[in-house]
């Protein structure tokens, strides 16, 4: 049994934060963010808005999509770094937003390349006939992780949720080709936050010392993240026989619209082929592939039969890479 995704919605909070409103709030330039990210806005969710509330918007929304009913969903797989507690899991907690059934519910943590991790887990459930729907939910809110009087982090990230159904199929014209996933804990101090965990709980002095913010050394991530997402791309695309043409549409983590260009180019894939929307929503970390997945089928660039590649690479190190005949 193969899987294919049925469903996909997405949800993006109101409020827009533009480069020029941060050019009110720290020592920077819209032409700097602009020049160096691409990024020219990011959305922040209101007060009342959590990384559950925007990812159950975002599934009900692939629910709806799908055409199944909540009943029929078998497993919820929630992907985030900025859950809204350490536990209960944002899984359940969406499985109480949305009433669903009293079926399987877990969070995994893959930072930026959770929604690959989390459909790679979505297929396999499948694929071993235990479950025949999984929902799986890709939601941030990095803009209450991220301390917004450090210039290097604060204006790369942005809130915003996305999801997908992913159903059984025995069609071999469709559905997944293959997943290629990996990690290195070597690079564990590179992107991080180093605080609010049990390794160092919060206090005072954690919080004076702004340890539960988000801490990156962009430059060294930046040129691991652009090696490693052509790789594994390319890796995958060799083990699975399948030529780079035959790719319809890449759709890649949007952390940078550097890095995204940069593996187009060593990839030789023509970078008309990678959709970016990053400009308008900048890193929403486990959020990006699937929002920008159904933008780019909101906007026609996705068709049936077409050959659709994800790539992501985020914090741990963690990238992964899927091909999906859609
Ligand atoms: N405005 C103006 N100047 C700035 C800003 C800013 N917002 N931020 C940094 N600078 C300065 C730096 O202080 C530095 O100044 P200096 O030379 O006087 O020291 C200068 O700009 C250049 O800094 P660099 O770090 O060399 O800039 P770079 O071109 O590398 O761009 C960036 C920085 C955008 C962070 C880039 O390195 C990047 O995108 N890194 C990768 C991010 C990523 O992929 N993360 C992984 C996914 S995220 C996740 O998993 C949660």
């Amino acid at each position: 049994m193969n899987a294919k995704i049925i469903g996909i919605g997405k949800y993006i909070p109101e409020k827009v934060l533009t480069n020029h409103d941060l050019e009110k709030m720290v020592e920077t330039s819209d032409d700097w963010i602009t020049t160096r990210t691409g990024i020219k806005e990011r959305h922040i969710a209101a007060d009342n808005e959590t990384t559950s509330s925007m990812g159950a918007e975002a599934a009900k929304r692939a629910i709806e999509m799908s055409g199944l009913s909540p009943e029929d969903i078998d497993m919820t797989i929630f992907a985030s770094i900025t859950p809204d507690m350490p536990f209960p899991a944002s899984a359940c907690l969406v499985q109480d937003i949305l009433k669903l059934p009293k079926t399987a519910t877990v969070d995994i943590e893959a930072a930026c390349s959770g929604f690959i991790y989390g459909l790679s887990m979505a297929y396999a459930y499948i694929a071993s006939g235990i479950y025949k729907n999984v929902l799986v939910i890709a939601a941030e809110t990095m803009s209450r992780f991220v301390d917004w009087e450090d210039r290097n982090t604060c204006v790369l990230f942005g809130d915003g949720a996305g999801a997908a159904v992913v159903s059984a199929t025995d069609n071999p014209d469709e559905g997944f080709l293959g997943f290629k996933l990996g990690g290195d804990g070597f690079y564990k101090d590179f992107l991080y936050v180093p605080a609010g965990g049990s390794y160092r709980p919060a206090n005072m002095e954690t919080v004076e010392e702004g340890l539960h913010y988000i801490k990156m050394d962009g430059n060294a991530t930046f040129k691991v993240a652009v090696k490693t997402m052509a790789n594994v791309l390319d890796e995958l695309l060799i083990e699975k026989g399948i030529s780079k043409e035959a790719i319809s549409i890449v759709i890649p983590h949007q952390a940078n619209e550097r890095i995204d260009l940069a593996v187009a180019d060593r990839l030789k894939i023509p970078r008309e082929k990678f959709f970016l929307n990053l400009h308008k929503y900048g890193n929403t970390s486990a959020g990006t592939i699937p929002i920008a997945l159904c933008e780019a089928y909101e906007e026609g660039r996705i068709k049936k039969g077409d050959l659709v590649a994800f790539v992501a690479f985020g914090g741990g190190f963690t990238w992964g890479a899927s091909l999906l005949k859609w």
